[in-house]
Parts: C-alpha cells; sequence; structure tokens
C-alpha cells in the first residue's frame, strides 16, 4: 500500500484499506444482509437464479459470503458453491465464517476468472458491476464460465433512482449533484443497465425485475443507503462536508414529524447461457 489514500470506490480496493476502514465496511454488508428490504432483493434474484440440488454455483465478488453461505444449502448433499472475490482480506474473513456448509472461498477477479469455460450450472453477482472500471469485461467472464444452459443472475444498484421526501428540496438537490459529481460508485446507473449487458453478452430469455426498497426510518435507510449513516467519517464523501450538519438537522426533523422517506431501485436481470 502506497502512502496516498485510496481513492475512488473502497468496493473496489478493499486490500488498500486501513483495516478499521475494512471492518467498517464488512460491518455495513452484515448490517444490509440484514436488512428486510434486501432480503426481499435477494430472495427474487434466487428465484430467478434457480439453484437445483447437485449443482455448481459461483457468488462471483462474494464480500464475507452471506449469500453464498445461503445458497449451499440449496445444492446439498453434492452441489457446491465458490464464493470468490478479488479482495483477498474479504476471502479471509469469509472463510472464517464457513460453517460447514457445501461453500469453498477463492480469491479472484471477475474479469479474469481462473475457472474452466462452463464450470457453473449458476453464477451470481451481487452489487459488483458498479464499482468495476470495465463491467462488461466482468460479464464476459460470467458468461464465460456458465455452462451452456446454465443461468447467470447480476444485481445491481440504481443510484439516480434514489429520491427522498420529508426534506427540504434544496438539501436533497445539493447532495444530488454531489453524487452526480462523482462521489460514491463507479457506475451509478448500473441496475438498469443489467437487461441490455445480458443481451449484449449473447444471453437469452432475459427476466428483470426493479424491485424499489422503500424506508420511513432513517436508521433502516442507512444500512443501504450510506448518505443516511451518520456514522460515515466524512471522508468517505457521500455528504459533503459543508452539508453535513444541515442534512442530518434535516433528517432528523423529518423523522421527529414522521415524515421521512427514502426509496432506492435495485435491479435483477437473470438470463440463460443458449445451449
Ligand atoms: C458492495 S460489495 C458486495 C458484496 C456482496 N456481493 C454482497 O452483496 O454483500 C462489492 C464486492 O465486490 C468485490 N469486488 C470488487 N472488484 C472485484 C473484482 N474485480 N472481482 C471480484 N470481486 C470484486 C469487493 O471486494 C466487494 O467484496
Amino acid at each position: 500500500m502506497g502512502d496516498e489514500p485510496p481513492t475512488g470506490s473502497p468496493f473496489a480496493q478493499l486490500d488498500r484499506l486501513p483495516p478499521e476502514v475494512l471492518a467498517g465496511l464488512i460491518a455495513a454488508l452484515d448490517a444490509l444482509a440484514a436488512q428486510p428490504e434486501i432480503q426481499r432483493v435477494r430472495r427474487a434474484a434466487q428465484t430467478a437464479l434457480l439453484p437445483l440440488p447437485g449443482q455448481r454455483l459461483l457468488d462471483a465478488g462474494c464480500g464475507a459470503g452471506e449469500v453464498a453461505r445461503q445458497l449451499a444449502a440449496l445444492v446439498a448433499p453434492t452441489g457446491e458453491v465458490v464464493a470468490a472475490d478479488f479482495s483477498a482480506a474479504a476471502v479471509a474473513i469469509a472463510a472464517l465464517r464457513h460453517d460447514g456448509s457445501r461453500v469453498r472461498y477463492a480469491v479472484g477477479d471477475m474479469t479474469a476468472l481462473g475457472f474452466a469455460d462452463a464450470t457453473f450450472d449458476r453464477v451470481r453477482s451481487e452489487r459488483v458491476l458498479q464499482h468495476l472500471a470495465d463491467p462488461d469485461a466482468a460479464v464476459a467472464e460470467l458468461v464465460r464460465v456458465t455452462r451452456p444452459g446454465g443461468r447467470v443472475c447480476l444485481v445491481d444498484t440504481d443510484w439516480e433512482s434514489l429520491t427522498a421526501d420529508g426534506l427540504p428540496d434544496e438539501l436533497t438537490a445539493a447532495l444530488r449533484r454531489h453524487l452526480a459529481g462523482g462521489a460514491g460508485p463507479q457506475h451509478r446507473s448500473m441496475g438498469r443497465t443489467l437487461r441490455r449487458r445480458l443481451v449484449r453478452a449473447g444471453l437469452v430469455d432475459v427476466i428483470t425485475e426493479p424491485i424499489t426498497c422503500c424506508f420511513t426510518d432513517p436508521d433502516d435507510a442507512a444500512t443501504v443507503l450510506p448518505m443516511f449513516d451518520r456514522r460515515l467519517p466524512m471522508p468517505a464523501g457521500l455528504v459533503p462536508d459543508g452539508m453535513w450538519e444541515g442534512w442530518f438537522a434535516a433528517v432528523d426533523a423529518a423523522a421527529a414529524r414522521g415524515e421521512f422517506l427514502a426509496a432506492l431501485t435495485i435491479w435483477t436481470a437473470t438470463a440463460l447461457r443458449p445451449t
């Protein structure tokens, strides 16, 4: 690691972060996994993925491996889930949580996977493409390692769908401008582009589902929407420094009036590799 603090999305470079920042991001993934709205998204993705007993699955960009462990129960007793992530630190944390289920943990870059063609029956990737410099290279790799007739399921956020109510319009507009100016993930509209990317990668029978997550409590919202998370240090950059106090005062006031509302659409897109 160099002396310069890393810039860009922290999720594109977990291994370059100080340990306490990494721990904070893993804790954020854990809080997100417990969030009912995210569980709703994951149920929809799992239904579309259709994992069956005996199959080989890949979760690419697995983070702490929560979903991989859930899927392992569905491919038991003879199937297997490979939980792969670019970050060796994330894979180490995921492996420490191994629960005896049929999950194998691997370090691997989604844009250059170390698996033979057609290795997997089912491949999924959740909220990873938005962080990548070349998301289509990653989609092509996911397709390459999927067997003909197998399924690829992508899940990603459309940050441009973020809406809020109960907050002063000028504050939400200023935050929107800040985010549009480059704060946050590299591909802010990734969710809505998933279908197109799968079509262009040659997949067929694409099923696309937009799921709008809605929050009426700022602490709930904070598990998915970092701009409502006041524990994040200012350098995380999602709320501009000069807006910090006014933003959270407005959020608290909206909550006190019972008027707080925030919503974000997360998309799932699932398709078949033609036989
Ligand atoms: C926002 S987290 C999502 C983790 C997990 N999919 C989830 O839904 O909780 C993004 C993950 O993608 C991983 N990642 C980033 N670039 C990657 C790449 N090129 N190949 C594989 N994983 C990557 C990060 O290390 C991180 O674990």
